[in-house]
């Protein structure tokens, strides 16, 4: 797998939108899914907390601790991805206080790595939101839909629909700006509205289930690539169908094994008897002579 050889930092936000250029983000969870999607070209990774739902099985992303996003922070770190890394602050790790915020997502930034974090909510979040960038830590916002309130929306619904409630959405997106949030996440909320607020505020909407008319696009890297087969909602596009793919590669491996066909002589090692049967380890991970084609 190449990875991409242009670094990116968070300034791509700020360019793109001044530029016109839309930005494209994709979640990923462990080095895998971070190796692809930035060879994939994506101008930036949110390790979301819907890695709760995709990689731990939970119901919805109310459970996921700060300790489950360090842990999977870190490897989607370790594959040197080039492009910035934002990571969500979970439900709970910054309702408490602004203090408790900021030990939080100091947390994601000193142990594993992250470049900004991303906040749920509007009026209510501008405290811990103004605590975390005294703290150096950037920070992008999150409007509409937002799953961490799941319990107060009574489900997972459109929001802004109606003047008064678009109106608080306008107003909310440019409090976030002004108090300066690098972008915003506009989540399943009318496209006309989420046209309005992104040309209504200086920083890059980003839109998931948002309309054409945002800055930029993300998605869940499960969802787009057909590995998940929970809830699918209309915003999601398929690009492709890994899932089944896999499925059947598995049962493919199944039957190869249980018909005898699978491992083939290619697969296997030859006796030398003028060296030592066991592989040695060359101290680069891998076992010297197994790599593939080296036996
Ligand atoms: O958790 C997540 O993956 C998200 C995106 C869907 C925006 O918040």
């Amino acid at each position: 797998m190449q990875r991409s050889d242009k670094p990116l930092t968070l300034r791509v936000f700020s360019r793109n939108k001044r530029q016109g250029k839309k930005l494209a983000v994709v979640t990923a969870y462990d080095l895998t899914s971070a190796l692809i999607v930035s060879a994939g070209g994506a101008d930036a990774i949110l390790v979301g907390d819907s890695l709760g739902m995709v990689i731990l099985g939970h119901e919805n992303t109310l459970p996921v601790t700060m300790d489950d996003m360090v842990h999977h922070c870190r490897a989607v770190v370790r594959a040197k991805p080039r492009i910035p890394v934002i990571a969500d602050l979970p439900y709970g790790s910054f309702h408490v206080s602004p203090e408790d915020t900021v030990r939080n997502a100091l947390r994601l930034v000193k142990e594993a790595g992250v470049n900004a974090v991303k906040v749920e909510g509007g009026r209510h979040r501008l405290e811990v939101i103004e605590a975390l960038l005294k703290a150096e830590i950037p920070v992008m916002g999150h409007l509409g839909l937002t799953p961490q309130s799941v319990n107060r929306l009574g489900g997972y619904r459109v929001q802004g629909r109606g003047k008064k409630a678009a109106a608080r959405m306008v107003d909310e997106a440019r409090l976030l700006a002004d108090t300066g949030c690098f972008s915003l996440v506009l989540e399943c909320v009318p496209s006309d509205l989420a046209t309005e607020i992104s040309q209504s505020i200086k920083i890059p909407t980003i839109g998931i289930g948002a309309g054409a008319g945002c800055d930029g696009q993300v998605l869940v890297f499960h969802d787009m690539l057909g590995l998940f087969d929970g809830l699918s909602p209309k915003f999601v596009k398929q690009y492709a169908n890994l899932g089944e793919q896999a499925c059947q590669s598995i049962a493919t491996f199944v039957d190869e094994v249980r018909q005898g066909v699978f491992p083939g002589p290619e697969h296997g090692y030859e006796t030398d008897s003028a060296e030592s049967s066991s592989p040695k380890d060359d101290g680069s991970g891998y076992l010297a002579g197994v790599e593939n084609g080296k036996a």
